[in-house]
């Protein structure tokens, strides 16, 4: 992936965008040149040894020069005759609540609660005897509270990125969270206790309709002329099958409302899982996928008539799978898993190279080179699972019984964590910092996570089929919960203090790093920039404003600079100017 891409302007190609008060000066005046009087009466020099203005954010512009930041705003919009963007903050980290939600349930109604039912499974050594309610709700957390909330984010944020078009107003987005948060609560409960809050079965479904309904919308205004896409088209399919798995949540939830999802069939059970595995999740990770991976996997071209073939196979897949679930249909069984698998086949060979090796990169906004790691274990895993789950539905087909519940459990974990939770892992560490124009917080725990998740899938996947035929299997089991349960505590830590992170040294002590952002030394002192324009970091003077998540120490490396020494020269430089700015405020 690309960060250039992610900097993009968002808005549709040949309109002139709106002022935004993270712009810097020396963008808004190139941009809009009839606002250059504007900073000079202001009092932004001239004859600088480098392009008009600094690269300092009109808002920190405004508070230097004593200029309400509104004022300063209004009188640009009239110079440059476009609008003001004042959400645009806001709107960059619109992905932000829908990330911490999937986090905050995962690690509780989720893989919390996926704990303890692993543990009375081993004490009872029977897959039976837990209840089916208390099942089917912690799949229904896991499906609609951590991997349904994770793709609305990202698609908040990432999709207008992608598209250049507007992007979706503040109430679409808590319209979506919203809905998602009171049908993953509401079905969680009433799974639990149906006879006391029967009527929150079909409730919690509707809200699952309106939150599904509202990501098609979100997706149908973004891709508004990109549905030939390959990638665009698997987005559609995803939000279209998102609409069809709430819908027959709904249904099950309403006809079902006083006795709970204890009643559910089986094949009823099993089709819920599949619209969301194959039908949602998949269609969005083959989707952004596609735009995504191939730079995380530092890789090169696609194949996109293979990503052609992979829709057409992978949806008819789907719907031939929850065909089968009608009893005169019962004979296609094998045939949907078999087509879907051959869909996963052309999809990885699409990405061309996903499992070859990589080179390390040397820069941290490049984020750990390690996180390609994460990319090929889960498109192992996508394999492995879809390979036992048509094993699974042929070999039932021939003896004309389904697979047993312990075969069934470790496919679909092959599936579910095995393929998309390693997967949401590797992406969302790479793609949240730069969604929010940041570092990823501990890049020292991208191995650590990746080995716990690794080691939990493996050990769940191989114990729970172990358990067919040896049953001390079943004391090992927990185990694996334990690995899992620590993957998602590290990586949740991970993402929080991306999305918080504490004060930069520069705030703290004055002084900078090699880790400091070269956004927030210019922005907190533009006197600085001509001195390293002198000194000869030449692409200070270049650019018309400097990527937030740019280091010192980047910057200096690329310009063929040590990192050390610059770190040392600024530091110096900082210490005088303090100094200075201190002796004249004691002597005026
Ligand atoms: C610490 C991690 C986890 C633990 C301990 C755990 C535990 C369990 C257990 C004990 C079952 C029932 C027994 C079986 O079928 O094997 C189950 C089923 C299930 N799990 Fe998990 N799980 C975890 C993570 C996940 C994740 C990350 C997802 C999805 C992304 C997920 C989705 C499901 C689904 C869909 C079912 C089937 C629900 C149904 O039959 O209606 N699980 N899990």
């Amino acid at each position: 992936m690309d960060e250039r891409e992610i900097d993009r302007p968002t808005v549709a190609a040949g309109k002139r965008p709106p002022i935004r008060s993270e712009m810097t000066v020396r963008q808004v005046a190139a941009d809009y040149p009839a606002c250059r009087k504007v900073f000079l009466r202001y009092g932004e020099p001239e004859g600088r040894p480098t392009k008009f203005g600094h690269l300092e954010p009109l808002d920190r512009f405004a508070r230097r020069h004593g200029v309400p930041l509104n004022v300063l705003l209004d009188e640009l919009s009239r110079a440059a005759g476009v609008p003001v963007d004042y959400d645009s903050a806001a709107a960059r980290r619109a992905h932000r609540p829908f990330v911490a939600a999937a986090l905050l349930l995962t690690l509780s109604l989720g893989a919390g609660w996926g704990t303890l039912l692993l543990a009375r499974i081993s004490r009872q050594g029977t897959f039976t005897r837990v209840p089916a309610a208390h099942v089917v709700a912690h799949g229904e957390a896991q499906l609609w509270g951590f991997v349904a909330l994770f793709v609305m984010g990202v698609a908040v944020s990432y999709l207008p990125v992608a598209t250049a078009r507007p992007r979706p107003g503040r109430w679409h987005a808590r319209f979506m969270l919203s809905s998602i948060l009171t049908g993953v609560l509401g079905g969680f409960a009433w799974s639990l206790a149906p006879q006391q809050w029967s009527w929150l079965g079909p409730l919690s479904g509707g809200a699952l309709i309106l939150g599904a309904v509202g990501y098609l919308f979100l997706a149908v205004r973004q891709l508004a002329g990109k549905w030939r896409t390959p990638w665009g088209r698997f987005i559609m399919a995803s939000a279209l099958w998102m609409v069809v798995w709430a819908v027959a949540d709904f249904k099950l939830r309403s006809e079902t409302s006083p006795k709970g999802p204890a009643v559910y069939s089986q094949g009823a059970r099993l089709m819920l899982v599949e619209l969301a595995v194959f039908g949602f999740a998949l269609n969005a990770i083959y989707g952004f996928g596609q735009k995504l991976l191939p730079g995380l996997l530092r890789g090169g071209s696609t194949r996109p008539r293979m990503f052609d073939a992979t829709w057409v196979l992978h949806n008819a897949g789907v719907s031939a799978l929850c065909l089968t679930h009608r009893a005169d249909l019962k004979s296609m069984v094998g045939l949907g898993s078999i087509t879907i698998a051959a869909g996963a086949v052309l999809y990885v060979a699409g990405l061309r190279g996903l499992f070859q090796r990589r080179r390390a990169a040397p820069r941290p906004e490049a984020g750990p080179d390690f996180l390609a790691r994460y990319i090929q274990l889960a498109f192992f895993w996508l394999l492995v699972g879809l390979a036992m789950l048509a094993a699974g539905d042929l070999a039932g087909a021939v003896r004309g019984v389904s697979p047993p519940q312990a075969y069934l459990g470790a496919t679909r974990h092959a599936l579910t964590v095995g393929f998309m939770t390693t997967l949401i892992l590797g992406v969302a560490q790479r793609l949240l910092p730069i969604l929010g124009h940041s570092l990823l917080a501990w890049p020292r725990l991208v191995a650590p996570i990746f080995l716990l998740i690794a080691a939990g899938n493996a050990l769940r996947v191989v114990t729970e089929l172990a358990t067919l035929a040896w049953p001390p299997a079943f004391r090992i089991m927990p185990f694996s919960a334990v690995l899992e349960l620590s993957a998602l505590c590290l990586f949740a830590a991970n993402i929080v203090r991306t999305f918080w992170p504490p004060l930069d040294s520069l705030h703290r002590t004055g002084r900078v790093t090699a880790r400091t952002h070269v956004a927030n030394l210019l922005a907190e002192h533009p006197w600085l920039e001509d001195h390293l324009i002198v000194w000869g970091l030449r692409y200070i003077g270049r650019v018309r404003s400097v990527p937030a998540e740019l280091t010192l120490g980047s910057l200096a490396a690329g310009e063929g600079f040590d990192p050390e020494t610059t770190v040392a020269r600024i530091n110096v430089l900082l210490g005088g100017n303090t100094a200075s700015e201190k002796k004249n405020e004691t002597s005026r």
